[in-house]
């Protein structure tokens, strides 16, 4: 690939840069964290995240050493728990043997858990200086427009062609590769958009894009269809018993694992089989009450939710459900944001 986009992208960055709590800093623990949380997440949903993080776990020591609840705590409402385990078993590894610092090449970085090529090229370009794109979704969309891509961009074969063409080019951006990578984050989310039009009138590189010339900035990036969600039904309680709510804690792998979550079952049940549902349990149900449905996409499911408030006369003890009160729901135990609706509703009723 020719280089002739690389300096009016870092002239345009130098002017139009955004100002976010991880740059500016060259802690390159600061850096994994803020790359690790933007993976699959938006900026604006990020940046609050990230200053809680590194006051909470201000290195990788602190990291290491978190108890699980407490980790995930601090991630609860992100999604994909796994970048938080993940970034605690590399912590791990890296205070056993780096001596608690990050390796400061990117093919030393991927072998860490959690980091991909995207990542490790983000970490070692903007910490450690390395010639090393990072080709994430908005690079790949300034890429294919650029050069009128008619590649699939879904394909790990193309994006491995992309990150070759692009390296090619980098050693004209003499030592800014961090900002360089950066400029095209920038450039991606904020004016070659992905689902509104893209605003080629600001744009650096309008004269040099193909598309743009050709004003099929829309026919580009080409990306097979997704495959599709699937639907799952489930009914949840919320049982109370002495003001306290029951809880239990998800399998160690899998879909939000080790999460806490409101127990529930799969289908929808009516409220006469919620109280048969609880009956059979060995449990005496005082109360049925029917709450909001709710649904939540994940990206590969969709739970589509009904909901039972749920009142129980003793506790007694029944697979893994702990009874909590309501504030330590709130301050101590993980709870996913697909349960969002019903833990608004366990803070109301207090
Ligand atoms: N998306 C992923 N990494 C980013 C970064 N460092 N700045 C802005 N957006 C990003």
């Amino acid at each position: 690939m020719d280089s002739s986009f690389v300096k009016p992208l870092i002239l345009w960055y130098n002017e139009n840069s955004r100002t976010l709590p991880w740059r500016g800093v060259r802690d390159p623990y600061r850096i994994w964290i803020s790359e690790i949380m933007l993976q699959q997440t938006r900026v604006e949903s990020v940046v609050d995240y990230y200053l809680r993080f590194i006051e909470a776990l201000p290195d990788v020591y602190a990291l290491a050493e978190c108890p699980e609840d407490g980790l995930l705590k601090l991630w609860e409402g992100l999604g994909y728990y796994s970048r938080a385990r993940n970034l605690q078993k590399a912590a791990r590894v890296l205070c056993e043997q780096y001596g608690g610092q990050l390796p400061r090449t990117a093919s030393e970085l991927k072998c860490l858990p959690g980091i991909g090529s995207y990542t490790a090229g983000a970490i070692a370009s903007i910490a450690f200086g390395e010639a090393e794109p990072a080709v994430d979704g908005n690079v790949l969309r300034v890429y294919a427009r650029l050069t009128e891509l008619e590649d699939d961009i879904m394909r790990d074969a193309v994006r491995k062609r992309v990150r070759d063409e692009l390296r090619s080019a980098y050693p004209e951006a003499d030592g800014s590769w961090g900002l360089l990578n950066q400029a095209f984050m920038d450039l991606g989310s904020g004016i070659c958009r992905a689902n509104t039009r893209p605003d080629c009138d600001r744009c650096p590189l309008s004269s040099l894009c193909l598309s743009h010339k050709d004003r099929r900035e829309k026919d580009f990036p080409i990306r097979e269809a997704k495959t599709k969600r699937h639907d799952e039904k489930r009914t949840v309680f919320l049982i109370r018993s002495g003001g306290r709510f029951a809880l239990a804690k998800r399998p160690p792998e899998g879909l939000l694992a080790n999460l806490y979550e409101f127990p529930s079952c799969g289908g929808w049940l009516d409220p006469d089989e919620v109280k048969t549902y609880f009956a059979d349990r060995g449990f005496q149900v005082l109360d049925v009450k029917p709450l909001p449905e709710s649904k939540h996409v994940f990206s590969h499911l969709t739970w589509r939710m009904c909901a039972y408030a749920v009142d129980i006369a003793s506790r007694g003890s029944f697979r893994n459900w702990i009874f909590v009160k309501p504030c330590d729901i709130q301050k101590q135990f993980p709870v996913p944001s697909a349960f969002a609706r019903y833990l608004a509703y366990l803070n109301e009723t207090g």
